[in-house]
């Protein structure tokens, strides 16, 4: 206001002023502008780790706050693969600072590529769907799923309805309590808004009238749509229908507990971006490939500078990033070697390290939906499908017990001149990624050891 206020008088004085504002000279020669600033405020201060763990030690030396995780760890889980990422829509877009600080408290899998890749505990309360008529005596049910199936109107009396004919379906959480097949009824959708004073309200927020079908015991819906309906389905399509099981699986998320979200301050551990560098979540699996895709795993350090960030992040929303990581009172610093992702060197068991090694750095590609290769290194079928011949040499074995040199897979890893195609694991930036001397060596001693399933 004050600094309005001196303008203005200036201004008044000045005649050109009036005309042109910006380019009047100030006839006191200085320039009048002291805003107030907000105070920065500074990250509270965090006691250094002291400890001699040397994983916590390398942590608080590489990560010293949150912008350090950004920049070093989190922008690799997705860049620089872009394609890789975003084209399948399947990864949240964490690239800017800004984006992950946004992660912090917002639902997970909103832009989920596919439906199978909806993790349950991502599922929230679906919006719920009335019929406005007396053939029904059932109030609003929850939504599970919509779907618009597209294509011409067929003549329901001729040839009944199912639930893949063309029209609106709605799943519903609970059947629809009637005894009629049909109903003739505006259909509406109501969503519960909470406004910022929190005031929670239902409204309805669309309608659509048109004959309607029972099918499946009352627990789904199909709206006949005519050609002259298309735009008010469109728009509700665009409007968003939050659906409580969009994955389809009969189970609705939020009825089982809290639905989680993308980063969950206090709690690393119900955290979907971090379930998703795991693949699990609880002990339950998490569907979709692993992070990051194609880029190197985390190692321990960088999983622990993750879970000490988020543990240690206040309620509410953090504004800010660069605030110190704190690692001597993170819970996890006490034992980061819980947070491996695929075992430790020495202990090389086709379980115990085996499997979990080629399933973080290899099963993004080669997943079972659509292995690359024709091979499968991630999951239960992993094993039979090493001890199979090569896909790219029918003449060799991909792993040939006890000799490392004659085994396919050790060719690949090793980028041997006697290879079809790439070295492995590829890189989409720079061809080829060789996974560590360490990892190498464990795979080298199990097929030496025999290439047991142990
Ligand atoms: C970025 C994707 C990608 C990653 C990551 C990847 N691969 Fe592959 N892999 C491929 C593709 C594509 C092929 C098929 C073309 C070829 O053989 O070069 C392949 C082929 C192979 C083959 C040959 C299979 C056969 O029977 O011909 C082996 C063995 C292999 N990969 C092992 C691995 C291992 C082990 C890892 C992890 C350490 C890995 N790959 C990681 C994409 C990948």
């Amino acid at each position: 206001m004050r600094y309005h206020s001196m303008l203005l008088s200036s201004c008044l004085l000045a005649a050109a002023c009036a005309e042109s504002g910006r380019d009047a000279p100030d006839p006191t020669g200085g320039i009048v502008f002291t805003p107030d600033r907000p105070e920065r405020e500074h990250a509270p201060s965090v006691a250094p780790y002291t400890g001699s763990d040397p994983i916590v030690l390398e942590a608080q030396a590489r990560f010293p706050t949150g912008l350090d995780l950004h920049v070093k760890v989190i922008q690799r889980t997705c860049s620089p693969t872009e394609g890789v990422c975003h084209n399948t829509k399947e990864y949240p877009d964490l690239h800017t600072a800004a984006n992950f600080l946004a992660a912090i408290g917002a639902p997970c899998n909103v832009q989920a590529g596919t439906r199978e890749g909806i993790f349950d505990r991502c599922e929230r309360p679906g919006d719920r769907f009335e019929l406005a008529s007396n053939a029904v005596s059932s109030g609003p049910i929850e939504i599970g799923v919509l779907r618009y199936v597209p294509g011409e109107k067929p003549d329901f009396k001729l040839s009944p309805p199912t639930t893949s004919s063309p029209g609106l379906h709605i799943k519903l959480a609970d059947p629809l309590v009637t005894d009629r097949e049909e109903i003739w009824a505006e259909g509406r959708f109501i969503r519960t808004f909470v406004d910022p004073a929190g005031l929670v309200q239902d409204i309805a927020y669309q309608s659509f009238g048109t004959r309607w079908w029972v099918l499946s015991g009352g627990t789904e819906l199909l709206g006949e749509v005519n050609q002259w309906q298309a735009d008010a389905v469109n728009a509700l399509l665009d409007v968003g229908v939050v659906e409580g099981d969009p994955n389809m699986n009969g189970i609705f998320g939020a009825r089982h507990g809290e639905p989680v979200d993308l980063l969950v301050p206090g709690d690393p551990e119900t955290s979907y971006l971090i379930a998703r560098v795991r693949g699990v979540m609880e002990g339950s699996d998490v569907p979709g490939t692993r992070m990051p895709l194609a880029n190197q795993p985390l190692s321990t350090a960088e999983m622990l500078a993750l879970f000490c960030f988020v543990e240690g992040l206040p309620g509410g929303a953090p504004s800010r990033l660069d605030g110190a990581i704190d690692f001597k009172d993170c819970s996890y610093s006490a034992d980061p070697t819980r947070l491996e992702l695929y075992g430790s060197s020495g202990d090389v068991t086709w379980s115990g390290r085996i499997a979990p090694l080629l399933e973080v750095n290899c099963g993004g590609c080669h997943d079972a939906d659509d292995p690359s290769g024709e091979l499968i290194l991630s999951g239960d079928e992993a094993f039979d499908a090493l001890l199979a011949d090569a896909d790219g040499k029918p003449s060799m074995k991909r792993v040939e017990p006890g000799s490392p040199e004659t085994s396919y897979l050790w060719l690949k890893l090793t980028n041997d001149p006697e290879i079809e195609g790439s070295p492995m694991p590829t890189s989409p930036l720079t061809g080829w990624r060789p996974l560590s001397s360490e990892d190498l060596d464990d795979i080298r001693i199990w097929i030496e050891n025999g290439a047991i399933r142990d």
